[in-house]
């Protein structure tokens, strides 16, 4: 089994660069299940139903998303229009499962690919240098108690490499896979763990790379430079669509491989 996992789509050139690209690594490489981050695909800022829709129709299965996942409020009614055991794509958009009790949408969606092969995804969000929400170890634990798929990845949105990492190791052997998403700075660590979980700390940003971290880098260097609040705006140069390809048994759900990738104009 193929899988295909996209990080963080930032703005228009964002979505630009994962519209040339998709289709052909979805047929290259035979992929039977796409995941994509669209957490900043809305100018940086969130994802709006429309966007989510364009995705789908590129031909992703599940949408993940994270720490900007509510800054379009138009999204939860989105998510609130699909219930729990839908399997619209309103239901395919998730966020992570660690956040406060009670809110909108769901951080597992258990589903089966056009090929017959059942899946889930999962989203954990971090703690470090970030909001304080629920521990995404436990959540994991609690999750993975019900989820009934062989086949798991995980999407790990979160700020520190060590988190990152230390969530690598506690699911190993667990899930099919471990891919960080949020800091759009893709790392040079894809591996297969001992216990057969594929893991990169992160996949990297699909989005203008001449930026800092997907924003014009002149309004960045400003607020650094003088600390001064500023708007921040979705940079255009140098678009590139990154992620990672993992190749797992479908029926233990171990992985046997992981391929980061990088395609530019
Ligand atoms: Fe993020």
């Amino acid at each position: 089994m193929n899988i295909l996992f996209i990080g963080d789509i930032f703005g228009s050139a964002g979505r630009k660069i994962v519209r040339e690209h998709i289709g052909h690594v979805r047929a290259a490489r035979n992929v039977d299940l796409t995941v994509v981050n669209v957490e900043n695909a809305a100018g940086g800022f969130g994802v709006t139903p429309q966007i989510a829709e364009d995705i789908f129709d590129l031909g992703a299965d599940v949408l993940t998303t994270g720490n900007h996942v509510w800054d379009k409020r138009e999204l939860m009614d989105y998510m609130n229009s699909a219930g729990e055991e839908s399997k619209d794509r309103a239901r395919r958009v998730i966020r992570p499962a660690n956040l406060q009790p009670g809110l909108p949408g769901y951080g597992v969606f258990e589903g089966t690919t056009q090929s017959g092969l059942d899946y889930a995804v999962m989203q954990l969000q971090g703690r470090v240098f970030m909001t304080a929400i629920d521990d995404p170890f436990r959540t994991a634990d609690k999750l993975l108690a019900s989820i009934k798929s062989k086949v798991v990845v995980v999407d790990f949105h979160a700020e520190a490499t060590s988190e990152k990492v230390a969530m690598g190791w506690y699911l190993d052997g667990r899930v099919t896979a471990v891919l960080g998403t949020h800091t759009h700075v893709p790392t040079a660590d894809e591996r297969i763990l001992p216990n057969g979980t594929a893991f990169q700390t992160d996949v990297g940003m699909s989005g203008p790379y001449d930026s800092i971290i997907g924003v014009e880098k002149d309004l960045v260097l400003h607020k650094f430079l003088t600390g001064m609040p500023g708007k921040f705006e979705a940079a255009k140069g140098n678009p590139k669509m990154c992620g990672a390809l993992v190749t797992c048994d479908p029926a233990s759900g171990r992985a046997s491989a992981i391929q980061r990738i990088m395609f530019g104009e």
